[in-house]
């Protein structure tokens, strides 16, 4: 504990700009963001823009959608009084580290990774050297900043435990200790599914709810989510255990309603249609603090572009010393 009664031991996440974030973003990470900055000393948030390289769709409009991420962060509650808040390419050390550890990397391991052969499913024409090396790069993000906890949703599970194991090659290969193991955070909510009902929301998809959405597009958004496929008819009784939209009841709505359309929706009480309604009210009321908060920092977006500036400043001098003493573990001359 620190004077602050805040806990040691560094907080690091990253997320690539792909803009405006969505439910699966703010259950599945952001969330843990803002709970960790209330909880530990050192808590630092990156916006990967390195990694976005790798696919061609996050290579476009960079600028803009680093911009639109960092103002969901600010209004999702992140201070950057308490937290760094910066873009990943300002800090340049991470692709020395990233080149280190490719070093200790087998390939097999590499293309091994499920991550890695979803991606090559993806874009079968595009699967390129950096491709291989997405998780290198993270993994020497997180250990660049000697992180000992990373909140990611579950996709990621995968990456945080190669972090893991290439941390510890690189302190057996150079018998070091400089290096860090991290462990995941993962919230509630690790795996948030989309409007479909089916899939992992995700923008590329387009089965997403945008937070900065307006209230009409929300709700729009909400009732075209899939519910129980089994209840074919409003007369047919519902089971709201396989039902997506009850998943975001628990999340949003209160105890009350939440037991109300868990009964009437087993009996027919209530039909799909309204049941979505309540949903897209009681989100929408939850999303307008952070809605303000977005429009008051979208009001100065030099102040935005203060904050990721001085973010990165304040990274790069962790990331100097880190790569000192990698350095000199190694025995570089
Ligand atoms: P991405 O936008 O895919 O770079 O993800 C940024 C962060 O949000 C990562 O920590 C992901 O694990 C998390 N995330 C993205 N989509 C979802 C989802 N549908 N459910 C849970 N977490 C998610
Ligand atoms: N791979 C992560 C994602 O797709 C983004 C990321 C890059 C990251 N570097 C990181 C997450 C370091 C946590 C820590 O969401």
């Amino acid at each position: 504990m620190t004077e602050t009664g805040k806990k040691q031991g560094r907080v690091f996440s990253g997320a690539r700009p792909t803009g405006r974030q969505h439910l699966g973003n703010y259950l599945g990470a952001i969330k843990n963001y803002v709970a960790l900055q209330d909880e530990y000393k050192d808590t630092i948030y990156s916006i990967v823009d390195i990694h976005a390289l790798t696919t061609v769709e996050t290579t476009q409009n960079l600028k803009q959608n680093t911009y639109e991420m960092a103002l969901d962060w600010l209004a999702a509650g992140l201070r950057p009084d308490e937290s760094i808040i910066f873009i990943q390419s300002h800090v340049p050390e991470v692709m020395e580290l990233h080149t280190f550890f490719s070093m200790v990397t087998p390939l097999g391991k590499l293309t091994d990774l499920p991550t890695f052969k979803e991606k090559i499913r993806q874009q079968p024409h595009n699967v390129n050297y950096g491709l291989v090396g997405y998780p290198v790069l993270m993994a020497a993000d997180i250990a660049l900043y000697k992180a000992v906890l990373v909140p990611v949703g579950i996709d990621q599970a995968p990456h945080i435990e190669f972090t893991r194991e290439v941390v510890r090659s690189f302190n057996y290969r150079y018998k070091t200790d400089v290096l860090v193991e991290p462990q995941m955070k993962a919230t509630q909510v690790p795996k948030v599914l989309g409007i479909d009902g089916v899939s992992k929301m995700s923008k590329s998809l387009n089965n997403h709810i945008e937070l900065a959405a307006t209230p009409e597009e929300t709700q729009k958004r909400v009732m075209q989510m899939v519910t129980d496929p089994q209840r074919a008819r409003r007369s047919d009784p519902g089971n709201p255990d396989v039902c997506n939209v009850f998943t975001m009841h628990k999340i949003f709505s209160s105890a009350e309603e939440v037991e109300m359309i868990n009964t009437e929706c087993r009996r027919a009480g209530i039909g799909c249609v309204d049941c979505k309604k309540i949903f897209a009210r009681n989100l929408n009321d939850n999303l307008a603090p952070f809605r303000e908060r977005r429009a008051a920092w979208a009001q100065n977006p030099d102040q935005v572009w203060d904050v990721l500036n001085d973010g990165g400043k304040r990274a790069k001098v962790i990331a100097e010393q880190t790569i000192a003493e990698v350095k000199e573990a190694i025995g570089l001359p």
